[in-house]
């Protein structure tokens, strides 16, 4: 798969069959943007078997054929995000039961039942019939499972799945009572056929089983994506798969999910250009994207879906201005991506997408800005082909858990306005960039070895054998960031007893005495006892009053009963260091912050310090300066225009 950047789009010629003369046209226009690569037949199963057991291939071997012939390959769908209404209709079960326990309709997408023996066999068929047919085609070089897995089911066949699956994970009854601690307003189980998912008429005050479901619905759509797999590969054993994820998505541990394919691939819909962020701002957040997806692999992804223009379904759909597309594409790129590709190749005539943005639009030509600006995009990036393949360098590593997020977002607790595990991490992300610093995403599975820096925001849900990891990373010399709410409770959710945080108290030569909520936009006022710190900052959010224990404060409190209580602590663990946040802080706290912790750590992608909006990627031995800001920049004697990015080799500029 090496050696060349991919470059291509969702490509539904399902919708055009009637219509030759364009899918004629499709080829031609795609050799012109300079594609290589197209999803094919993402939702064609209506098209592929109209009626049940009727398969119809030959449309789509002959388009394959036609792509294949113009030396573009294909990632071949499975078609399983969206059934046919026969199917709907006939077998209810595949259609899935909401929450409240009521059962759809037939409508919309990728609202089937994940468990539903129907629905798996359906697909089975479908899918080693694609495979056998198509499998083998020389076009063929990728395996696109279903589309955006999500969402859960609660009908009977779920239920049992999910009493089987605590079975399996706690051996007993007693075991999940004791996880859960059913004392709490007797909710001792007797019987695995009393256990029900979370339900609005139903249980949501065991936060155990709560997060159980979470844990098990993640489990059972991997468990779904890993049937499509093994279906496919049963016919074609060497097939490779991929799945497209989403942003932030909660639904899924894609950690987990990653193990399982060969290619994590992300659907990437910043909206670009909107007044309540500025444009770096966006950058840094699509960019925190693309390396989470870059990390739960450790290797080169792809940007499966973005818009070459505009979506159609946010609360505004920007254009992309001028330029943009070109940026976030190369932006892709420095990150890891070695495929950008959009949604979608040709505009539909109708229903929900009618209005997205597309390559080709309703006008068909190929002398609009989007089509030549996608064309320039693919010259672009054939110029780029060595970044292909090309790894990043182990710098700084984040940790982010779902486990830990869905527990922590579940728990009532000192601030159920919400915590903002996203935005607490995008701010130690944020300036990490800012300051020019590689950052990979880990969870409690990873392996920290090769890391100069982990940062653990809020790691509320601390597992022993991590804490055991995180102590051992600074005791040989790692330096490690840990804030407030963190080291609370264990992996059922349960709270640990005696001082917190839970296994770090040595490492970072403190220990928790309180914490206090904060309503949105009150704080306390902090000032800096270490002249290498900001003067002053604000803690919001959550603020903790910590005994010191060992550890130097480098900020303290100086108002309420937090006064005098660390802000910013330091503590040198054996080889190492731990530092430790209160509070959350304004972004610009940060930025002086890393720029402390990471001197003389860290070696930024930028020798120099770059003007506001510029951000310097490496990516192995390439680096991008991107100018992330609508007006020009100027670094050293390299002028950047409004969302230009240049591209150097080992010190070269290559583009
Ligand atoms: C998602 C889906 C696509 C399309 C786009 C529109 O990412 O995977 O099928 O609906 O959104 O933005
Ligand atoms: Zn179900």
């Amino acid at each position: 798969m090496n050696g060349r950047l991919w470059h291509g789009a969702d490509y539904n010629p399902d919708q055009w069959l009637d219509r030759p003369d364009i899918l004629e046209r499709d080829v031609e226009m795609m050799r012109k943007a300079h594609v290589n690569v197209v999803s094919l037949g993402i939702f064609a199963w209506s098209t592929l078997e109209p009626r049940e057991g009727d398969y119809q291939l030959d449309w789509m071997a002959s388009v394959i054929d036609r792509l294949y012939a113009a030396g573009i390959s294909v990632d071949l769908a499975t078609p399983s995000g969206a059934r046919p209404a026969w199917m709907a209709q006939k077998y209810p079960e595949v259609r899935r039961v909401n929450a409240d326990r009521v059962r759809q309709l037939f409508g919309d997408r990728q609202n089937h039942c994940y468990t539903s023996p129907v629905y798996r066999e359906k697909v089975r068929l479908m899918d080693q019939t694609l495979a056998r047919r198509f499998g083998r085609h020389p076009g063929v070089v990728m395996w696109h499972i279903s589309n955006e897995f999500g969402g859960e089911c609660h009908c009977a066949l779920c239920q049992q799945a999910f009493r089987d699956w605590l079975k399996d994970r706690y051996g007993s009854l007693e075991g999940v009572n004791r996880a859960w601690n059913t004392k709490f307003w007797s909710h001792d189980y007797t019987d695995f056929a009393q256990i029900e998912s979370p339900s609005p008429q139903g249980e949501h005050a065991m936060h155990g089983l709560i997060l159980d479901w979470k844990r098990f619905v993640s489990h059972q759509t991997t468990d779904f994506m890993k049937w499509e797999r093994d279906c496919i590969r049963e016919i074609v054993p060497e097939a490779k798969v991929c799945v497209n994820m989403m942003y932030r998505f909660d639904g899924v541990d894609y950690f987990d999910m990653a193990k399982e394919i060969d290619l994590a691939s992300w659907d990437s819909y910043p909206t670009w250009h909107k007044p309540t962020q500025t444009l770096e701002e966006t950058a840094i957040d699509t960019a925190m994207m693309h390396d989470l997806f870059y990390s739960i692999k450790g290797q080169p992804f792809w940007q499966m879906e973005c818009t070459p223009s505009m979506t159609n379904w946010q609360s505004v759909s920007k254009n992309k201005k001028p330029g943009m597309n070109i940026f976030s594409g190369l932006q892709a790129v420095a990150h890891g991506a070695d495929g950008v590709l959009y949604f979608q190749w040709r505009q539909s005539r109708g229903a929900f997408e009618k209005f997205h943005g597309a390559v080709v639009g309703h006008d068909g030509r190929e002398d609009n800005r989007v089509f030549v600006e996608t064309a320039k995009l693919g010259e672009l990036l054939e110029r780029l082909a060595p970044v292909a393949g090309e790894r990043k360098e182990k710098q700084a590593a984040i940790v982010h858990d779902w486990s830990n997020k869905w527990a922590m977002e579940e728990a009532q607790g000192p601030r159920n306005a919400g915590l903002g595990y996203w935005e607490e991490i995008t701010r130690h992300y944020a300036a990490l960039a800012r300051n020019g610093i590689g950052v990979d995403f880990v969870n409690q599975d990873s392996d920290l070895s090769g890391y100069k820096l982990v940062v653990a925001p809020m790691l509320y849900m601390l597992r022993e054998d991590f804490a055991e990891k995180l102590r051992a990373f600074a005791e040989q010399g790692g330096t490690l960031v840990v804030t407030y709410w963190s080291g609370v409770v264990d992996e059922s959710d349960l709270c640990y007893l005696g001082d917190t945080p839970h296994g770090l108290i040595d490492t970072l030569g403190l220990r928790r005495l309180e914490i206090d909520g904060m309503f949105d936009g009150e704080t306390r006022r902090c000032v800096a006892l270490d002249p290498a710190m900001p003067r002053s900052a604000q803690g919001g959010t959550l603020c903790e009053v910590a005994a010191l224990e060992g550890a130097t404060p480098l900020m303290v409190y100086d108002e309420d009963y937090f006064k005098g209580s660390p802000a910013v602590a330091m503590h040198e663990a054996g080889a190492g260091r731990a530092y430790y946040l209160a509070a959350r802080f304004e972004p610009d706290f940060y930025k002086a912050f890393y720029a402390r912790v990471c001197d003389a750590l860290l070696t930024p992608a930028w020798p120099k310090p770059l003007p506001d909006g510029v951000l310097a990627v490496r990516r192995g031995r390439f680096t991008f300066l991107e100018n992330a800001s609508d007006v020009p920049a100027q670094v050293d004697e390299i002028a950047l225009a409004p969302y230009e990015t240049a591209v150097f080799e080992a010190g070269e500029r290559i583009l």
